[in-house]
């Protein structure tokens, strides 16, 4: 990469800016100026990133970028001379990623960890998830980071997708709801987000030349329109492109999707850039309207610049993009001189993830051991992870946190007791696994010290659980007044979970079941308690536990959020985003998944698709619509858990549902009344089924809406009003390239959950139609999956 004159003419990045608080008037570029004197090679620099450490090879533009906040995953180039600064690019959905200790600094720059995306999705509650994204902005901004890049928002295609615990949803409505919250809650600090990974980037193996062929109505109905409501709803500042290919051209070269359907179709009017490496063809990204490449490679520059001498790629094309660019730096904390303090409220934002945490946990059964009996005081404590409690995922996901609460320190917390000598055994378990670990990486690190960078960021196999003689559980019974057994799971990116990963181990089965039988034996109970970032398989030992949380990887705090729910303090009012099969394979799209495959980890996007490998190399998105709860309920395939279930502490009662016509739009409204003893909130989901449905090949209910009450005393009652436009209703058509209402009398079903359908109401619904593109055409033929 040739460096820029204007690169080497500055020293202090941010000199250049002038300085303003919150009072003082907006600053503003003056963009002819600016472009009128930008060469060629200067404006090529400016739409690519300062390169990353390790992997770009200009180590010069690195070093004075990433200073501006270490660990933060990139920058835009900086033009010093202009007054343009670099701004700050950083991960992510759980929290803001930058490195937490600095080379000769004493200070620490610890970041929140909130919840995982799944557990944020589970709660249902926007308001909620508005107030963790705008601590997650406070943190991005008192840390002098710009953009935050998150959320993600990949729809949950295959349960074993490495990257799930991330995403929100297999439903575009509450993925886009829920993305739309965050980002609004992230910008109201004036910083800016990045929504991920549009789109279709549904599984991590060959994550970089994956080809995701996919019918126009599923990209439309599915995979594009979580994206639509959210973009729409909350405007984000920039759009991160995916890794993959759909349909044979990468997203991040794609006009169709970048530029026709994102700008001219959507009204989007941000930045986009590549994800961290994505796509090959600087100059064809640039055409499509893929802003700013991330995180910039030197053949990214030359191809720009050879691109525009050639006249493949017209100067016109890379101005838009360098004044698309210029916008995003304006709006910048950092152009607009905001004095960052690198002291964000950390403890006040440790409350904010211990109660959303508590509130994104689902209930599963329960045969009344919770909340805990009064009588409970000693807790017995098995499983590694209740020890070692998981935050959160790895890779870009995760968040240098200052501390995670574990179990045992959640009850401890609490005022419970927990015994000793299942503490000290599982300690001592822990260090002998830990040396296991570290030796390996340290053998790798001999070998190339790349592969052990990689191995600490990529997901480990977490150790067996350790096993207990019946006389050693015997004598626990009998000291305890419960147990607490919990599960974990890791996963991140580059890989997706394996089969195994899903279903039980070995070890983790016969914990359960010797534990179960000797407490049951004992007349104690036993809860199970899942502390996981995606679905595992349930249907073989949920009849064993008396009880069964699911936690999901709860963020910093999670010990303590925990408990919050075990002790009854907070009822749980999660429900379930994603269907749990009863086992993966019953998911459709597990026959076009990669189970098992070497995931073909590729960092820099060196590989290429010459291969043709099934679900490796291309994947057929053969159930095309049917994702999810739409398959599993439109097939009559039994499942473990439904989409939308999750139990409380208390029970509700539904009534006077009722529809009303307001134009074009649907208001449905519903009493919830709790009829039990505990307070608790109740999820209330909208379903719509189409008329003759059958024939049009349509799911037998999707979702369109949903609302939450507000904590409800017992006896206490709250009227929900779900709203949804005509327009919500079309099925896209693609023989006509249309979003379609097809006439007739639709049915409105109120449910608690896709399985349980309080009430049923009807509307007669006009015919409409409008008109879109007819663009993204798979390029081979589809045996797509239908009714
Ligand atoms: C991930 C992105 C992330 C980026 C920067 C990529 O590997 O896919 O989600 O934002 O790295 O860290």
């Amino acid at each position: 990469m040739k460096k820029s004159v204007l690169f080497l003419a500055a020293a202090a990045l941010a000199a250049g800016c002038a300085t303003a608080d919150k009072q003082s008037p907006k600053n503003t570029i003056n963009q002819d100026e600016v472009m009128s004197k930008l060469s060629l090679e200067d404006k090529a620099h400016f739409v690519i990133g300062t390169g990353m450490a390790g992997f770009s090879g200009n180590d010069a533009v690195i070093g004075a970028t990433r200073s501006l906040v270490p660990g933060a995953a990139g920058t835009t180039y900086p033009l010093d001379s202009l007054g343009i600064p670099a701004v700050v690019l950083a991960d992510g959905p759980a929290g803001l990623r930058i490195d937490a200790k600095r080379d000769g600094d004493s200070a620490t720059y610890y970041c929140t960890h909130f919840p995982i995306g799944t557990l944020l999705a589970s709660t249902w509650n926007t308001q909620l998830i508005e107030q963790v994204g705008q601590a997650i902005g406070e943190e991005v901004k008192e840390y002098g980071a710009d953009v935050l890049l998150a959320p993600a928002l990949n729809i949950m295609r295959n349960p074993l997708c490495g990257r799930n615990f991330e995403y929100y949803s297999e439903d575009p409505v509450v993925a886009g709801k829920t993305a739309a919250a965050y980002i609004t809650g992230v910008q109201k600090n004036d910083v800016g987000t990045s929504i991920k990974h549009f789109a279709a980037n549904n599984q991590e193996t060959n994550r970089m030349n994956n080809d995701a062929h996919i019918s126009q109505r599923a990209l439309r109905e599915i995979y594009l329109k979580g994206f639509e409501i959210a973009i729409k709803e909350s405007k984000p500042w920039t759009v991160m492109t995916s890794y993959n290919y759909i349909n044979g051209v990468y997203t991040s070269e794609s006009k169709d999707l970048v530029t026709t359907i994102l700008r001219d179709e959507w009204g989007y009017e941000g930045t986009v850039m590549t994800d961290w490496f994505g796509g090959k063809d600087g100059a064809k990204q640039m055409w499509a309207g893929n802003d700013m490449l991330q995180p910039g490679k030197a053949e990214q520059f030359d191809s720009i610049v050879a691109g525009v001498k050639s006249g493949k790629l017209s100067e016109a094309d890379l101005d838009r993009s360098v004044k698309r660019i210029l916008n995003l730096v304006e709006k910048s904390p950092r152009y607009q001189g905001y004095k960052y303090s690198n002291k964000p409220d950390l403890k006040a934002h440790a409350a904010v993830t211990r109660q959303s945490a508590a509130e994104g946990m689902v209930l599963m059964k329960n045969g009344g051991a919770l909340p805990f009996a009064k009588t409970v005081k000693n807790v017995a404590l098995y499983g590694n992870t209740s020890y070692d409690f998981i935050a959160g995922g790895t890779g870009s996901g995760n968040v240098n946190h200052a501390y995670v609460v574990s179990l045992l320190d959640g009850l401890k917390n609490g005022g419970y007791t927990v015994s000793d000598e299942l503490k000290n055994a599982y300690a001592a378990y822990a260090a002998e696994c830990k040396a296991k670990v570290e030796a390996e990486i340290a053998a790798a690190a001999k070998k190339d010290p790349k592969n052990a960078m990689l191995m600490r960021f990529m997901p480990r196999p977490l150790p067996a659980e350790k096993q207990f003689s019946a006389d050693e559980l015997t004598k626990q019974a009998a000291a305890s007044d419960i147990a607490v057994i919990t599960l974990g799971r890791i996963s991140g990116e580059f890989m997706d979970r394996k089969a195994a990963d899903f279903n039980l181990s070995d070890s983790e089965r016969q914990l359960i079941t010797q534990v179960c039988d000797v407490y049951h034996k004992a007349g104690k109970q036993v809860v199970v308690l899942l502390n996981i970032g995606g679905v595992i398989e349930t249907a073989s030992w949920n009849q064993l536990p008396d009880a069964i949380l699911c936690a999901w990887q709860a963020g910093q705090e999670g010990g303590n959020s925990v408990v919050d729910v075990l002790s009854g303090k907070q009822s749980p009012s999660g429900k379930f985003t994603m269907t749990w099969p009863v086992n993966f394979t019953d998911a459709y799209s597990s026959k076009n998944f990669p189970v098992d495959q070497d995931p073909r980890i590729d960092m820099t996007n060196q590989g290429s698709k010459s291969a043709n490998v099934k679900n490796v190399d291309y994947t057929d998105y053969e159930e095309d619509i049917y994702v999810g709860y739409r398959y599993f309920d439109s097939f009559d395939v039994p499942v473990s858990y439904p989409f939308g279930f999750g139990l409380s502490y208390t029970t509700f009662a539904y009534s006077d549902a009722k529809i009303v016509e307001n134009g074009d739009a649907y208001e449905v409204s519903v009493t919830v009344k709790n009829t039990g003893k505990h307070e608790g909130k109740e999820v209330v989901e909208l379903y719509i089924s189409a008329p003759d449905n059958q024939a049009a090949n349509k799911p037998v209910k999707e979702l369109k809406a949903y609302g939450k009450t507000k904590q409800l005393a017992p006896g206490e009652s709250e009227t929900i009003t779900m709203t949804v436009q005509a327009a919500d209703l079309a099925s896209f058509d693609e023989s006509a390239s249309a979003w379609v209402v097809a006439a007739g009398e639709y049915q409105f079903l109120v449910g608690a959950s896709s399985a349980d359908i309080k009430a049923t109401l009807k509307a007669t619904v006009k015919a409409q139609q409008t008109k879109v593109n007819n663009v993204l055409a798979p390029q081979t033929q589809l045996n797509l999956l239908k009714r």
